[in-house]
């Protein structure tokens, strides 16, 4: 399948029955997005929600919170879990505050110093507050590939990601990446689910190889551990 054909099909499906009114998506705005990845890197978009509410009554900038007493960022986080997140969004809030006069960068070179952001939420940065052409790969879009093209690579072996990120990146258009990135991810979320995928409603069923070798519930692969 052509790039744009699978960009295509897969943002023509976002627009129609993705996710579109997600509060993070209202503005567009990198701050929002910088919070909404970091709250979203272990936790369900549906617990995130009132979370990020709140967090932008209280600290409605960056500035704001990069200004704010540990103590204050630590209770608003209370209950979120994964504690370190906190501490790193602070964190990076400061950073970014006292090195790039409050502007997030839009490079994934500065985007990977900051404190919380690995390769996925450097491409979700990219791609959701800039529209960049920038890859995200997570377990969702690992599930999504590996059904796709029937890959035999373990989802869970990290030296696999490799071939994940080479797919991504070949797969990325390089307009309207904010969209199909969005479509990977509500694809993956409501559609291609580790358990009882809704294959009927896909928009990739034709092409997709495990649902024509008959594999998709063989598949992604995981390593036994
Ligand atoms: N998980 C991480 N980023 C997300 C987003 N923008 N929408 C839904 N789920 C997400």
């Amino acid at each position: 399948m052509s790039p744009e054909a699978l960009a295509n099909c897969i943002t023509g499906w976002q627009k129609a029955k993705g996710r579109n009114d997600l509060p993070w998506q209202l503005h567009n705005d990198p701050y929002h997005v910088l919070v909404s990845e970091l709250m979203l890197q272990q936790t369900q978009v549906k617990t995130v929600i009132p979370y990020f509410e709140r967090w932008l009554q209280t600290f409605p900038t960056i500035e704001a919170l990069a200004s704010a007493s540990e103590d204050e960022v630590m209770t608003l986080w209370q209950g979120l879990g994964y504690y370190r997140r906190a501490r790193n969004l602070h964190a990076a809030a400061q950073k970014v505050v006292r090195d790039y006069q409050s502007e997030i960068p839009r490079s994934a070179a500065e985007l990977k110093e900051i404190p919380g952001i690995g390769p996925y939420t450097v491409g979700a940065i990219r791609a959701f507050a800039f529209d960049a052409p920038a890859a995200i790969v997570d377990g969702n879009v690992k599930r999504l590939f590996a059904r796709l093209f029937a890959l035999p690579y373990e989802v869970n072996k990290s030296t696999n990601d490799r071939y994940f990120w080479q797919l991504a990146e070949h797969f990325t258009p390089a307009r309207d990446n904010r969209r199909f990135a969005q479509g990977l991810l509500d694809l993956g979320a409501t559609i291609c689910k580790p358990q009882q995928p809704l294959c009927a409603l896909c928009p990739l069923a034709k092409v997709c190889q495990a649902l024509q070798l008959g594999k998709v519930n063989a598949l992604p692969k995981r390593q036994q551990k």
